[in-house]
């Protein structure tokens, strides 16, 4: 069942500012929406501030100025266990939010604090290792597990507690391709099909095409764009300000287009779309004259 994205206002905030002891200022005046089951990306390059503002969002840093509700409601006003039964934050580096001996452990600290009984805890704990590809790592040492292998035990730890809404800060970082694509397939599943709001911190620029549905696009603790994710990408000059670039096809049909005249009007973001443009643009005769097949 796809459950779809209704617009009722599930996390939003105005006007937030941010500065760190010592007076670095990390955000200044940002708005911030996301509507029940949107997939939103924050994208910025180092030191913009996507870590801060996932942290003020969650409530862990409360801003200057600025309030962040989450149904309606301020985020640092709303009690721990209720907060965290509906919010699942993953931080940017694992090994800041896993605590316990064993990934068993780890992933059963949020269940079981929430007075589950120890039979649902377990199927929790089984569900979540499960659904990030982690049921191996069962009753092993968490720091003996690789960083790519942490941060997916962060990450079932999260989804054991079964959040309606997910701030993640770069999950896909450290992680190897396979992983990379296993990840965001999981939060798109998680996203599509469960409902599950997803703001999602990264750098993963070639992904967000195929999964976010609005992009924030940060500068220096600044918003500098926030639209649809076609939109984002056809703004390269905004990108390059922001340090940022297209996707790497989009760059190959960008730059066909700029300096061999290739016939392109919109930009494709992922490779499934350049291959529908580059189908569609030669004269069907001639792929299939140099031994191409014709795609039943
Ligand atoms: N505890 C801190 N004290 C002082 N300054 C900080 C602190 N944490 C972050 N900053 C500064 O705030 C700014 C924003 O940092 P932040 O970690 O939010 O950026 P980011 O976009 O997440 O970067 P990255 O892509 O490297 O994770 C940076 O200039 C950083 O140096
Ligand atoms: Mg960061």
């Amino acid at each position: 069942m796809v459950i779809s994205n209704n617009h009722k206002p599930l996390l939003e905030c105005q006007g937030l500012c941010y500065c760190y002891e010592g007076g670095l200022q990390a955000l200044a005046d940002v708005d911030f929406h996301a509507t029940e089951g949107e997939f939103v990306a924050l994208l910025a390059s180092n030191g913009s501030g996507k870590t801060t503002l996932i942290k003020v969002l969650a409530g862990l840093l409360p801003p200057q100025s600025g309030t962040v509700l989450i149904d309606g409601l301020d985020v640092t006003k709303i009690p721990a266990r209720q907060l965290y039964g509906r919010v699942g934050l993953l931080l940017q580096n694992p090994i800041d939010q896993l605590f316990a001996a064993t990934v068993d452990e780890d992933v059963a600290f949020g269940p079981r604090n929430q007075d589950l009984s120890a039979e649902t805890v377990e199927k929790r704990v089984t569900d979540a290792l499960e659904s990030v590809g982690g049921l191996h790592f069962r009753g092993r040492a968490i720091h003996h597990l690789s960083f790519g292998e942490q941060k997916r035990v962060a990450l079932a730890g999260v989804l054991a507690m079964k959040p309606s809404l997910l701030l993640l800060d770069e999950v896909t970082a450290g992680l190897d391709p396979a992983g990379e694509t296993h990840m965001m397939h999981l939060l798109n599943r998680l996203n599509r099909q469960q409902g599950i709001t997803v703001v999602f911190a990264t750098h993963s620029i070639d992904l967000l095409p195929l999964f976010a549905d609005r992009i924030y696009v940060l500068e220096r603790g600044h918003v500098l764009m926030c639209e649809p994710t076609a939109k984002v990408f056809n703004e390269p000059e905004i990108l390059d300000r922001a340090g940022l670039r297209l996707p790497y096809i989009s760059s190959l049909f960008h730059d066909m287009r700029r300096y061999d005249g290739f016939p392109i009007k919109g930009l494709p973001l992922t490779v499934q779309a350049a291959r529908r443009q580059i189908l569609a643009l030669l004269p069907e005769k001639l792929w299939l004259g140099i031994g191409g097949k014709k795609h039943e």
